[in-house]
């Protein structure tokens, strides 16, 4: 807990800070201090009997200070792990199809819009300000096969600058300031949506055209990810080359996995030489420990070791699972093999964009495993609490930078005032933060939500 006592400090709250940490899922700070320097980072936290000392430390006034209310808390912000940008026009519809199915009678034939950027700019300015709102600080975005609009999606989530708001005002081009991992998706395989694809060559150059450009506009936390769709949307010279790409510029990578029985059994047909998914995966050099993949429902043991030898995590998407009736993720068998784990919404297989749906969805997801089987253990809302913020940060390598309220790291927060008027939570009598924490997990929405920081910069309320 060293501070760093060499930046100025732009402001600091004191109350009730609660977050995990390697050792512990839940650790609450009553009447804390968390003070925030002018980088957007976390200076110090400390005990509010400290103020004297620290306020001389740091050169601040007591005036420089909020206090929370007492059914107030500030939180890491929510990290969504596995979200489909593109998707969200359909969102909360569609979900009457299994995975294969479903791709190709609703996603293809909808994804194939975003060669248009009117369209495109209006679905990303709609999701990137409805997570954002539901307190998702870090996102990692699939887009579609087209570069330009992948491109303006990592417009849309940077945080804008003072000298663009007149250009904002004029042209209504929202930019926000959520970090996120934007994917440019690749595929060349597509037998039933045949418009939908590219040629190995196109996926391959156009990849590289969006990494060079995505990273030339050094958007502070934007990044870009290598985004092979899935195993069955690539030939194995497609992902041989996304594997390469990634090794050469040292990127993150982003898939899906082992969602349903089908997908599983057509990559046996189509990788025959596999010996499993996970193995596709492996030999084209795509799983890194900078490489989530998505659902995991049906890996065996050997593959969930594959996945904790080369640091590879996982997206639980428990509302997709559902939705689509894909599976049941055994969180704890992937907790037991030390695979880096993160929650996801999987826009559009998943209905709805809250990390407080996925939150709820991985507590019944886990609840059903223990009705299956009664010596499962469930998960409690600590540990997916954990996932939710520490676990997806750790899942998207980011945890160096946000995650908890370390100090060093950005200040990616949440405040949330449990009593919120109009919101949804009665609160009869003050309560304890641990409590307050999981009424607001069951129950809260974005009304609870007063304030979202990322990198210590308000992006809500958004100021117009
Ligand atoms: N597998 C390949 N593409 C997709 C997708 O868009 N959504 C989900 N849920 N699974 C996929
Ligand atoms: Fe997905």
């Amino acid at each position: 807990n060293s501070d760093r006592a060499d930046t100025a400090i732009a402001f600091v709250y004191r109350g009730t800070f609660v977050h995990s940490t390697q050792q512990t899922a839940l650790q609450i700070l009553k009447d804390a201090l968390l003070g925030v320097d002018a980088q957007g980072k976390i200076a110090f936290i400390r005990e509010g009997k400290e103020l004297e000392k620290l306020s001389q430390t740091f050169g601040f006034k007591t005036s420089d200070i909020t206090q929370l209310a007492q059914h107030e808390f500030f939180m890491p912000g929510l990290v969504d792990t596995h979200i489909h940008a593109s998707q969200y026009s359909y969102a909360g519809t569609a979900l009457d199809m299994p995975l294969l199915q479903w791709l190709n009678a609703y996603t293809f034939p909808v994804e194939s819009c975003f060669k248009d950027l009117e369209f495109a700019r209006k679905v990303y300015t709609q999701i990137v300000r409805r997570t954002l709102r539901n307190g998702t600080t870090t996102a990692c975005y699939f887009a579609t096969i087209h570069t330009e609009a992948s491109l303006l999606l990592g417009q849309i989530a940077r945080p804008f600058k003072d000298t663009q708001v007149t250009l904002r005002r004029l042209f209504i081009i929202y930019d926000f300031g959520q970090r996120a991992l934007v994917g440019k998706v690749c595929m060349d395989r597509n037998d039933c949506v045949k418009h939908y694809k590219e040629t190995l060559q196109d996926s391959q150059d156009e990849t590289c055209r969006f990494i060079k450009e995505l990273l030339e506009k050094k958007y502070p936390l934007v990044k870009p990810v290598v985004t092979p769709r899935f195993a069955p949307s690539c030939t194995g010279a497609l992902l041989e080359q996304l594997g390469e790409i990634a090794k050469n510029n040292n990127l993150h990578i982003q898939s899906h996995i082992s969602e349903t029985h089908e997908e599983v059994k057509l990559v046996k047909e189509l990788f025959p030489e596999s010996e499993s998914y996970t193995d596709v995966y492996r030999k084209h050099n795509l799983l890194t420990d900078k490489t989530v993949m998505a659902h995991g429902c049906h890996l065996s043991d050997e593959e969930l070791a594959l996945f904790r030898e080369t640091g590879a995590s996982l997206s639980h998407c428990p509302n997709s699972n559902f939705s689509l009736c894909s599976g049941v993720l055994n969180v704890r068998n992937v907790l037991k093999h030390k695979v880096k784990l993160g929650l996801g919404t999987d826009v559009a297989g998943g209905y709805s964009a809250s990390m407080l749906d996925a939150v709820r969805r991985a507590l019944d997801a886990s609840k059903v495993l223990t009705i299956q089987d009664p010596k499962y253990k469930t998960l409690s809302f600590e540990e997916v609490f954990r996932i939710a913020t520490l676990g997806g940060s750790q899942a998207l390598s980011l945890d160096d930078q946000t995650g908890n309220f370390e100090v060093g790291k950005d200040f990616d927060a949440l405040r949330i005032n449990v009593a919120a008027e109009g919101g949804p939570i009665d609160l009869i009598q003050d309560e304890e933060p641990k409590i307050l924490l999981e009424k607001f997990l069951n129950l809260g929405d974005d009304r609870n939500i007063v304030e979202v920081f990322v990198a210590g910069r308000r992006v809500v309320p958004i100021t117009e």
